[in-house]
């Protein structure tokens, strides 16, 4: 028996484009006098984290954008790490401030990210920033949903009238993705771990993004043939390797198109950081600009 296999929608390719504009937008503002900074707070000693930004510096550092890395004590306390941010608001060459999550427990993570200025929440996690996204206004969109939305775009996926359904309905990613999807004019749905019937809801999509954090959930069975899916979720297996929220080999005999793990949404993610640190470099500096 032999059947169609799904396209794989190549995030590492889309990420270095990405990537690459970035780099000249970066050398723009650098031979203009205002290389774009971005500012990496990490506090604690969150193995995942650690590897989390030390990529997320790496690929600063590639794109000619300069990186400063704060290691901050697991017992800082919340007063001090707010001061930390306050004085990143005001440094004219910071431009970028992310504060990686998760906070130790005895940190608020909301008071700390409504600390950040919204102009340089590069994560799109402020909730001025969660409001334009819903309210349909310019600002930050956080870095996972809108590299879902350039792969959707990249491989030309019709999304007006679309059928879309999202699983997770995370701040970071399952809300957002979301509202992008609905702003693109997809009809959504978003699916979290109480859903009834989880099979009826994915087996309606045209459009399936799957953020819910549990290893290959989704089968070939749950996917309407032809659909397009997108895999959010990372997971390290009993043998070493990575698998998604999606079990790759059913799916892709059944879905037009899929983005496997790795080389999917992951690399798309910290291209879309420095892409959002590009953009809120090229604001502030115009803003600075114009009121010198
Ligand atoms: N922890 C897991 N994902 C993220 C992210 O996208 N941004 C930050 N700041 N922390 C995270």
């Amino acid at each position: 028996m032999t059947q169609p296999i799904a396209r794989r929608i190549d995030g590492i390719r889309l990420a270095q484009a990405i990537r690459a504009e970035v780099a000249q937008r970066a050398a723009t503002l650098t031979a203009s006098g205002h290389q774009p900074g971005l500012a990496v707070l990490l506090v604690g000693n969150v193995a995942a984290s650690a590897v989390y930004v030390r990529n997320k510096v790496k690929a600063c550092e590639e794109a000619g954008i300069r990186s400063i890395l704060e290691r901050l004590p697991e017992d800082i306390t919340q007063a001090d790490l707010l001061q930390r941010v306050e004085a990143l608001n005001q440094a004219p060459d910071v431009h970028g401030i992310l504060v990686q999550l998760p906070l130790p427990p005895h940190i608020d993570a909301h008071t700390v990210i409504e600390s950040i200025a919204a102009a340089k929440d590069v994560d799109g996690f402020h909730v001025a920033n969660a409001g334009a996204l819903m309210t349909g206004r310019p600002g930050l969109r956080p870095c996972t949903p809108s590299g879902v939305m350039a792969m959707l775009e990249h491989e030309t996926i019709p999304l007006r009238g679309a059928e879309a359904v999202v699983i997770g309905a995370s701040n970071i990613v399952g809300k957002p993705m979301a509202l992008l999807l609905q702003a693109a004019g997809a009809t959504v749905t978003i699916c979290n771990s109480k859903t009834r019937d989880l099979s009826a809801q994915t087996r309606r999509a045209d459009v399936l993004v799957v953020a819910a954090g549990k290893p290959k959930m989704i089968h070939g069975d749950m996917v309407k043939p032809g659909a397009v899916v997108i895999d959010v979720g990372i997971h390290r297996q009993t043998d070493g390797t990575l698998c998604g929220d999606v079990d790759y080999e059913s799916v892709s005999r059944v879905a037009s198109a899929i983005s496997p793990v790795p080389g999917g949404v992951g690399p798309m993610t910290i291209a879309m950081l420095l892409m959002n640190t590009i953009e809120a470099s090229e604001q502030q500096i115009k803003h600075e600009n114009r009121h010198a």
